[in-house]
């Protein structure tokens, strides 16, 4: 299976200028899945709720789920990317997954960074598996990485690939996605963006870029740079099958959850006091 990241630095509210650019670059590339960053139509650095509003689209009826799926059927491939959700009154910051045949699915992420509180919802759709015949996809939004749960709970639910797209700021993700990969035995597959984005008077944030594919054992497969760009490996879905470490340790079967239910629950203190 040929999966494919996209790297690139959207421009602030232009939402069919940052489809455009996304339509060139998968034009010249073949590959079965694309994953492609977080909020990749509108940029990350809102100012107000206003903007959030006007910028949000319904899923699956709003202009980039249908472009998209346009572009995954010319494609005959799968996408999976990142754009700001609006459900009624509510805002979401989510990933949609389109095919062939069009809109299969969609996730919210559920942990949201710093100022996202400001615009976002928390997501409520807990965290969903895809089979789309070629492999089974789990999808997580970018700060979703610093909480091992979301990973743990795709892998149980039998996701063989993650699809992680990302606006990454701190430097930490990229080394714990290969340990997201090591402890689940699966493929992560975190497209990133590049770019600085500058808001307002004060406002400034610079992408930290270095997208990559991760196989089961941890190998870094794929590591972009810093700069816009695509890139494509094979991976074998059907490695994330196997959870043997060693001849007596299956990652699955050694978890004792009779003695994580501290992990379930929030605690009454949560400093341990
Ligand atoms: C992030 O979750 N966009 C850092």
């Amino acid at each position: 299976m040929k999966v494919a990241v996209l790297q690139f630095s959207p421009v602030f509210g232009q939402i069919e200028v940052n489809l455009t650019k996304v339509e060139d670059y998968i034009s010249k590339e073949i590959f079965d899945l694309i994953v492609l960053p977080e909020l990749f139509t509108t940029g990350y650095l809102f100012t107000s709720q206003k903007e959030v509003k006007s910028l949000a689209e319904k899923i699956p009826e709003g202009f980039t789920t249908k472009e998209l799926s346009r572009v995954a059927r010319k494609k005959d491939a799968f996408i999976v990317a990142g754009l700001a959700e609006r459900e009624g009154e509510n805002f979401y910051n989510s990933a949609i997954l389109v095919g062939p045949e069009g809109f299969i699915g969609r996730y919210r992420k559920v942990h949201l960074f710093n100022e996202e509180k400001f615009w976002f919802t928390p997501g409520n759709l807990e965290f969903p598996v895809f089979n789309i015949e070629i492999a089974r996809l789990g999808i997580m939004i970018c700060f979703d990485w610093i909480f091992p749960e979301a990973t743990r709970i795709l892998a149980l639910k039998g996701a063989e690939l993650i699809c992680h797209p990302a606006n990454l700021i701190l430097p930490f993700c990229q080394k714990a996605m290969v340990t997201r990969s090591i402890e689940n035995r699966i493929i992560c597959i975190t497209a990133n963006r590049t770019g600085i984005e500058r808001r307002g008077t004060q406002k400034e944030l610079k992408f930290t870029g270095a997208s990559q594919i991760v196989n089961t054992e941890g190998r870094i497969l794929l590591r972009l740079s810093q700069e816009e760009t695509i890139g494509t490996v094979n991976v074998d879905p059907a490695s994330s099958r196997n959870k043997h470490l060693t001849d007596h340790n299956d990652l699955f079967i050694d978890r004792r959850p009779e003695l994580y239910s501290l992990l379930t629950h929030q605690p009454s203190s949560l400093n341990g006091a």
